[in-house]
């Protein structure tokens, strides 16, 4: 990986491991040169719970990948996730000296540094101070302030914590295969950047990522980041209410959910019937198709409410004003984004990773949002001069493991 334009990412998901290979181009594009998955195990609502399991499957993933690639993979970037994630937008200020009237870098690190003295939980450490606005002497809207007269520089951040150990679990199996990790990034933070452009940032969207174990959200509002969270339900949930529900095993419930399943209520025959072929082939127990998709619908419904419940502690929602953003795995499931355009009230729309090229079907892929964006965020890390509202504070954690 001698190559400095070469960036990786790595996702350990609930349900699959998946790991990709990309190149930033000098024209600021990205393009995808592999793709290496393998099936995950040892992983709950998106956190290691085996660790020599989930070890193992890492280490298959970042193999298919090298192999897809044609690159020796050496270090990655990889996603964090868990409903221990929290945050919170807090003020930051300091105060020039009396003789000095320039901001400068170290101001702007400084005013960061205090935004994020606040009291959070002794066990969490900080993961992400995201920048929203800075103000110079009262003036609004300084998108870049270092360089400019001023007394007092104050800044908005978007800030993101969680639990240090279950953040440090997942850097540590990935430092033991051995491999270095460059950062680690809120899952939902990476789909972000490849699944809205700046514009739908700056009209205000809600990015909702639902995968096997969890659904990661972020809400933009002003260009800026404002909510941000992940809520430990995903589409297993929902397999396994069909399975429960319907008495049939997880596998074939998941088969079902995928190749017949729905959340649009009232749209079958009466008494509409699916019949389910057993491993051999043969025809075996029929299902009512509209029981199948009544158990899909009530699932779906309560995870998106907790959300809305989620998003309605504070007034941002009213900020949105490109709509919703669904990815992830789950939003493969018909009529998902019919359902939350009704709950939310907003319109929804289904997403993928955009501006990348090279292998489509995994571009085009909303299972593979979260690590293709990773390796967005990468490039955005390697450029210059980052853009306002990504920045790195990953130091304390990785040095805890060194
Ligand atoms: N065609 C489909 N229709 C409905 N659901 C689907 C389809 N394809 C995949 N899924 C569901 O998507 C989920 C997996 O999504 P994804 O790959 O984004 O999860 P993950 O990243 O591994 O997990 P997480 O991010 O929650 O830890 C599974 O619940 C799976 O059943
Ligand atoms: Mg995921």
């Amino acid at each position: 990986m001698a190559n400095n334009n070469l960036m990786v990412g790595l996702e350990i998901g609930t349900s699959k491991i998946c790991v990709v290979v990309g190149e930033g181009r000098t024209d600021g594009t990205l393009k995808i040169l592999g793709v290496g998955q393998a099936p995950s195990r040892g992983v709950r609502k998106g956190e290691i719970v085996d660790f020599e399991t989930a070890m193992k499957c890492v280490h298959e993933a970042v193999v298919d990948a090298e192999q897809k690639s044609d690159v020796m993979i050496r270090s990655v970037y990889v996603a964090v996730a868990g409903s221990h994630l929290q945050s919170f937008n807090n003020r930051g200020c300091v105060i020039l000296p009396e003789d000095r009237d320039e901001i400068d870098e170290q101001d702007v690190e400084d005013v960061k540094i205090n935004a994020r003295e606040v009291s959070i939980p002794a066990q969490n450490a900080f993961l992400h101070s995201l920048i929203q606005h800075y103000h110079v002497d009262g003036q609004e809207g300084v998108l870049s302030p270092a360089g400019m007269f001023g007394q007092k520089l104050e800044a908005d951040f978007h800030i993101i914590h969680g639990v240090r150990t279950r953040i440090q679990n997942t850097i540590r199996c990935v430092k033991e295969l051995p491999l270095d990790v460059e950062d680690v990034v809120f899952s939902g933070l990476a789909s972000a950047q490849v699944v809205l452009t700046q514009h739908q940032k700056d009209l205000g969207a809600l990015v909702i990522d639902m995968g096997g174990g969890t659904t990661d959200y972020v809400l933009y509002a002003d260009g800026a980041v404002r909510q941000s969270g992940c809520l430990a339900v995903g589409g297993d949930h929902i397999t396994n209410d069909i399975s429960m529900g319907l008495r049939i095993p997880m596998a074939r419930a998941e088969k079902l959910k995928i190749e017949e399943g729905s959340c649009i209520l009232g749209n079958c025959l009466p008494g509409e019937m699916i019949l389910l072929k057993d491993d051999s082939g043969f025809a075996g127990k029929e299902i009512e198709r509209e029981t199948l998709n009544t158990i899909i619908y009530l699932r779906l419904r309560e995870a998106l409410e907790l959300l809305k419940r989620r998003l309605d502690e504070e007034t941002y929602l009213n900020y949105v004003g490109a709509g919703i953003f669904i990815t992830g795995g789950c939003s493969l499931l018909n009529g998902i984004d019919h359902l939350a355009s009704e709950i939310f009230e907003l319109p929804a729309y289904l997403a993928h990773a955009q501006s990348t090229s090279g292998i489509t079907s995994a571009v085009e892929n909303p299972q593979f949002a979260t690590v293709i964006g990773l390796v967005k965020f990468a490039q955005v890390m390697h450029s210059d001069r980052p853009p306002r509202g990504l920045g790195r504070i990953f130091g304390k954690l990785l040095g805890g493991m060194r």
